[in-house]
């Protein structure tokens, strides 16, 4: 591919927000709501100097603003409040990103909590949520993670038949959502596609009779609710909408064979913008089409409204967040490709290599400056997969320089790992002029902390 110069105007202010809306949905936006250009020219998030945090915290570095995070947070709870009659509830997907200071956030906004292993339900207590907002998924939960969803009291969301013959033998009183696969195909990555038949999450819907009937047979199980998720980063609403037609249908099948669903719980995926291509509605709209379509379909069928659910993850958390690197090596390959080489890559941001995602970048310390290459960024791991963005337009870059990733806030730090032992990045929160620190850099020695070494393999110093 040969290197083309971008056009000359362009610099990176074209990816600021331009909030020309009283309510700006963040998931429409390459960038955080509170970002701007600085009297520096230095790109500015939360009130914070992006430069001087990569000063202060090194890099990688995910830069997560609080404020984008509490506006969808808001937003959700606020449309769920306008457009839907009955009692509803916004649980954040934790998939997305699960640590402590995130779990609190949104507890804080009076968000309840998915989670989907034993760590991070965990992670969800320890930063002080109310079990009784938790909901627990997976389609292969472990004996010690059902007992342990029990004795914290959350929700369990049952996916299959082994778990819900584990749960029913252990007889001890637990409220359930059963997990329903709906047979609704949409337009998303096939690995992050999950409401068709052929998914491994969920009981098929023809066994719906069978385990209705199972269920009401089980004095300790308490079945609540109803749940599907057909996938994720969905820009049609469409899709959403069927599925409010569907599950209602299932809870009028429920009713009849007395169980006491109340709630109805219709999962996330929301996408979100990365490029400027990508056209997501805003959380206002999603959440309108889903009341409306509920309201419909249960007069309808005259059925009292259920508390309604929604679980998303990605549109909560995903714009709030960016990625600082330092820019490191270029390489020059003549009529090809310029490669210029970040200090992370797929260790810190998987999707690139795992579902070919495509992001955008700027240059934090070059706002002004125009765009007068495309280079290939280049991740920092043995592996030539390892690019975090194959198009990139630049400014003519120096090492030192620091280049930001954008929407980086969903599904980076909690797909993240330590390939070619490289420590997982620190994370700031800012808000107003504040950085803190919510996730300490890791250190060589952290990566070491759980390798044992037996005696007969220890060296003579
Ligand atoms: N509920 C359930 C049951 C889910 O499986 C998921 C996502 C969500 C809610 C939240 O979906 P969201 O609102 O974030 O779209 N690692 C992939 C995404 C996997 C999504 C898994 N499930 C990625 O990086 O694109």
């Amino acid at each position: 591919m040969v290197s083309t110069p971008a056009t000359a105007a362009a610099s990176g202010r074209q990816y600021l927000p331009v909030l020309n809306t009283e309510n700006p949905s963040p998931n429409q936006y390459l960038l955080p709501l509170t970002t701007r250009v600085n009297g520096q020219n230095h790109l500015e998030i939360g009130g914070c100097d992006v430069p001087a945090l990569v000063q202060r915290f090194g890099t990688p570095l995910y830069i997560l603003d609080e404020a984008t995070l509490r506006t969808a947070c808001r937003q959700y709870r606020q449309a769920f409040q306008t457009y839907y009659p009955g009692e509803s509830l916004v649980i954040y997907a934790s998939k997305a990103w699960n640590c402590l200071a995130v779990c609190a956030i949104v507890a804080s906004e009076g968000l309840g909590i998915d989670v989907v292993s034993g760590g991070e339900l965990f992670t969800a207590l320890h930063a002080g949520m109310n079990p009784k907002t938790m909901y627990f998924h997976g389609n292969n939960k472990s004996v010690e993670e059902l007992k342990f969803a029990i004795d914290t009291g959350c929700t369990i969301v049952v996916d299959n038949w082994l778990e819900l013959q584990t749960l029913a033998e252990m007889q001890q009183p637990v409220r359930i959502m059963l997990r329903l696969t709906p047979g609704i195909e949409c337009h998303t990555h096939e690995y992050i596609r999950t409401g068709h038949l052929d998914s491994k999450f969920g009981f098929d819907p023809d066994q719906l009779d069978q385990v209705f009937n199972y269920v009401s047979q089980q004095s300790a199980l308490e079945c609540i609710g109803l749940h599907a998720h057909i996938g994720s980063q969905i820009f049609e609403l469409q899709p959403h909408q069927d599925l409010t037609a569907v599950m209602v249908q299932w809870l009028g099948k429920a009713a009849q064979y007395g169980l006491p669903v109340q709630e109805l719980d219709i999962g996330g995926g929301l996408g979100i913008r990365y490029t400027e291509a990508d056209d997501p509605p805003s959380i206002d709209e999603w959440v309108k089409v889903i009341c409306d379509g509920i309201v419909r379909a249960c007069q309808a069928q005259n059925l009292p409204l259920p508390k309604l659910i929604a679980e998303p993850g990605r549109s909560l958390i995903g714009s709030a967040c960016v990625t600082a690197y330092t820019v490191g090596s270029h390489k020059v390959i003549p009529d090809i490709r310029t490669y210029v080489a970040v200090d992370g890559g797929m260790s810190d941001n998987p999707r690139p290599i795992t579902y070919q995602s495509v992001y955008r970048t700027l240059v934090a310390n070059r706002m002004s400056e125009p765009l007068t290459q495309t280079v290939t960024v280049a991740g920092k791991h043995c592996e030539s997969g390892d690019i975090v963005i194959k198009q990139a337009q630049l400014p003519e870059t120096q090492p030192g320089d620091v280049l930001v990733v954008m929407a980086t806030g969903a599904y980076n730090y909690s797909m993240a790992s330590n390939y070619n032992r490289l420590p997982r990045p620190a994370a700031v929160l800012v808000n107003a002029g504040e950085a803190s620190l919510i996730l300490q850099r890791e250190t060589y020695q952290d990566l070491i902390r759980q390798d044992c070494l037996p005696e007969r393999l220890q060296q003579e110093p």
